[in-house]
């Protein structure tokens, strides 16, 4: 029999576990997971656990899928993985024409993670300035508090200072500009009235420095990871504006919020806006396969169209386009058309709103807030160990949970029920209770 323990130990001695100081597992303990089917993962003790994060984000219709694996079943008798450079293969191809349709741009370029999508976003910005003779465009800013990733370009525009200070003088020189996010603004004043001063700040940063700005990088309503902050789609709305008023072009890292988590399949939707650049990732293959995407419009595709080949985007990853990860991701916007996702998602939305009314009104849970099939909320617990009690005191009520901070988060598959909703929200409620 093969026990949680055993199973620790070993992945203990080998692996070096991500986004972690690995000496605190002489405290808290690994989970191994020997299955996962739905909502649930399952432990090799027997026990379950309530994916209510999505693992990390990715996992949009629930773990082992029936739909999805036979989609990557068929596809694994065919083709797994081909080089995209000289090749082509039906999967990409379909799913490149799929994602056009979808977000309005039309030229698709494939890597394999998010930080690797803002990698490519950021230096095909800059290099379409070269290719203008724009020598100077060479900067990029971000907003306040943003996340983007951990490689080094990803992380010059992140601003969360636990993962960015240590490696400080790696990076390159960028511009944080204000961010929207509602928690911030003025006694009294409105969501829309603090993103649109917060617009004011960008407005005053580009009138001095658009010459050399190559982009501006933002995550589209939610700041994910540095405690769910939302903001007024307006922001948004004003920020294509001014990037259009001074030639500098707009990023929008979906990483996180694309594919259905703010309500619509892409969060710019709900500003009326097209990036230049859409950066896609976690969600994109359901939680299966690591891949990204950068989509972006013919105008920029042409500015690297040339005989001159240092012009080209010679740009790679070995896994780039990789024919499981596409099927997987086709998979995935068959089961958005033909469930109607997005409007069912729209009622469960209402419903969980609902369902969580006494958990907002809880004494110790303050700015509770939803965009999409998001939820969010601060615990008020000063002690600074929080997030790592909440953690395990959430696991054995059987629910994943990892707050950032103070601030617990669901970010649910979204095939869950009613009925799940409720627990979820009760058991969140008892953790509270007894922490
Ligand atoms: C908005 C955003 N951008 C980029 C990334 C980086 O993606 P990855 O972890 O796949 O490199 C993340 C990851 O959480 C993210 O939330």
């Amino acid at each position: 029999m093969i026990s949680n323990d055993a199973l620790c130990q070993r992945s203990l001695r080998t692996i070096w576990h991500p986004c972690t100081q690995m000496k605190h597992h002489e405290t808290v303990p690994l989970v191994p997971i020997q299955r996962g089917q739905g909502l649930w993962l399952y432990d090799f003790d027997g026990n379950r656990y309530l994916d209510a994060i999505s693992s990390w984000w990715v996992n949009l219709f629930g773990h082992c899928n029936p739909r999805i694996n036979a989609a990557l079943k068929t596809q694994l008798d065919q083709l797994e993985h081909i080089m995209l450079a000289g090749f082509t293969h039906q999967p990409a191809i379909e799913l490149s024409e799929r994602l056009a349709t979808l977000s309005g741009l039309e030229h698709c370029f494939y890597s394999s993670d998010g930080a690797s999508a803002v990698e490519i976003a950021l230096k095909m910005s800059f290099h379409y300035w070269r290719n203008h003779g724009k020598l100077e465009k060479t900067g990029f800013i971000s907003l306040a508090h943003g996340y983007h990733g951990e490689t080094i370009g990803a992380l010059s525009v992140t601003d969360v200072t636990l993962f960015k200070d240590t490696y400080a003088p790696l990076l390159r020189q960028t511009a944080q500009v204000p961010s929207p996010d509602w928690r911030r603004a003025g006694p009294g004043e409105s969501a829309k009235t603090y993103a649109l001063r917060c617009a004011q700040a960008l407005e005053a940063y580009l009138e001095q420095h658009h010459a050399t700005t190559a982009a501006l990088i933002v995550e589209p309503l939610i700041q994910c990871a540095s405690g769910m902050g939302m903001y007024d789609p307006v922001y948004l709305a004003r920020a294509r504006q001014l990037c259009d008023r001074f030639a500098v072009h707009l990023i929008a890292d979906e990483i996180a919020v694309g594919f259905g988590r703010t309500g619509t399949l892409f969060a710019c939707e709900q500003a009326s806006i097209r990036p230049d650049l859409l950066c896609l990732s976690k969600g994109i293959t359901g939680g299966y396969l690591p891949m990204s995407a950068v989509l972006t419009t013919g105008d920029i595709y042409q500015a690297f169209y040339h005989d001159d080949t240092t012009r080209g985007f010679l740009h790679s990853h070995s896994y780039t386009g990789n024919a499981l990860a596409c099927r997987a991701a086709l998979a995935v916007l068959d089961i958005f058309e033909q469930d109607h996702v997005i409007a069912t998602n729209h009622t469960k939305t209402e419903a969980f709103n609902r369902i969580a009314a006494p958990l907002a009104a809880h004494p110790a849970v303050s700015n509770f807030r939803n965009t999409g099939m998001v939820w969010a909320f601060e615990v008020d617990d000063p002690r600074p160990d929080f997030a790592n009690r909440f953690y395990a005191a959430a696991l054995k009520r059987e629910l994943l949970l990892r707050p950032l901070d103070n601030t617990v988060y669901f970010m649910p598959p979204y095939t869950i029920s009613i009925e799940t909703m409720a627990w979820l929200v009760e058991r969140t409620i008892e953790v509270i209770d007894t922490l």
